[in-house]
């Protein structure tokens, strides 16, 4: 399977790192970026080819992985859908928007292909899914992160947001996918609380969740990236795995 990637930052890096390694399973060979120099770094260390426009090449990949901006999903991913290409979506904030997952949804039903979204910076959504078999009755998500990580610079910890996750993704667009992915794995408008505290040195995501099945409680404690501290390593992991898993034969987990 030869795959491609729009955005070549903090998780482009650390996939092209694990492809090096010769261990990911499938051939990430081309590379864009709006910033041309970023796409043609990576290319150079998987022999890739770093393109100028998206179009360029969907004709050789069989799957593309969306890993750039909240805006990039809505400007790239139809066209790569209407190539018949599926998609792996990494800035799953923009797909809170209902037009915009209904559109995006619509065409990959249209054109046979399929749209991935990997659970990113947080763990628990195998849990919730087969959960939502049933009634979600609660769903909370507690962000902590370091203010530098939010973009801010304070000394005393502040809440700087407590509402819905789909107000939450207007707000802080690159920093909410797991809102996000929480709220469409559940299937619920889910309660979100922000919260910046120079005492935590990680992107800290507690999430709560009951319904028919019970109750459970998980703590995601996450390693940010080197190259952008918004990210956090476990994102870039979870689009490693999920591009694994297509090539295997036996999966685990919902
Ligand atoms: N699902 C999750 O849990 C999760 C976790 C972390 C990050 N993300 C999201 O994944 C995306 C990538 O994260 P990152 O840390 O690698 O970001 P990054 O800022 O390190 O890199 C993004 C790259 O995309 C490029 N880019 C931005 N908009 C573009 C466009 N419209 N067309 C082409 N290139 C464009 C930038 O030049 C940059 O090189 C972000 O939207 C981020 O919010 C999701």
């Amino acid at each position: 399977m030869i795959v491609g990637i729009v955005g070549c930052g903090a998780i482009a890096n650390i996939i092209t790192n694990y492809a090096l390694e010769g261990k990911l399973g499938v051939e990430l060979k081309y590379f864009y970026d709006r910033d041309v120099e970023r796409a043609e770094n990576l290319a150079s260390q998987l022999d890739g080819r770093a393109v100028l426009k998206i179009e360029d090449m969907l004709d050789h990949v069989d799957l593309v992985i969306e890993a750039a901006a909240p805006q990039a999903v809505a400007e790239v991913v139809p066209e790569i859908l209407e190539k018949g290409k599926s998609v792996i979506i990494m800035s799953i904030g923009a797909l809170m928007d209902s037009d915009v997952k209904n559109n995006l949804e619509n065409l990959a039903k249209e054109n046979n292909v399929k749209i991935y979204a990997p659970s990113g910076a947080i763990v628990g959504l195998d849990g919730i899914k087969a959960a939502s078999i049933g009634t979600i009755r609660k769903a909370t998500l507690t962000t902590r992160k370091p203010p530098k990580s939010l973009g801010i610079d304070i000394s005393e910890k502040e809440t700087l947001y407590q509402g819905k996750a789909s107000e939450a993704v207007k707000k802080f667009p690159v920093n909410i996918n797991v809102a996000a992915a929480l709220s469409i794995a559940c299937g619920m408008d889910v309660d979100v609380e922000i919260i910046a505290d120079p005492a935590v040195d990680r992107n800290v995501h507690e999430v709560l969740v009951e319904g028919d099945f019970g109750e459970f409680r998980t703590t995601t404690k996450n390693i940010r990236c080197a190259v952008n501290p918004k990210t956090s390593v476990l994102a870039a992991y979870s689009a490693i795995k999920l591009l694994k898993s297509l090539n295997e034969h036996f999966i685990v987990g919902t």
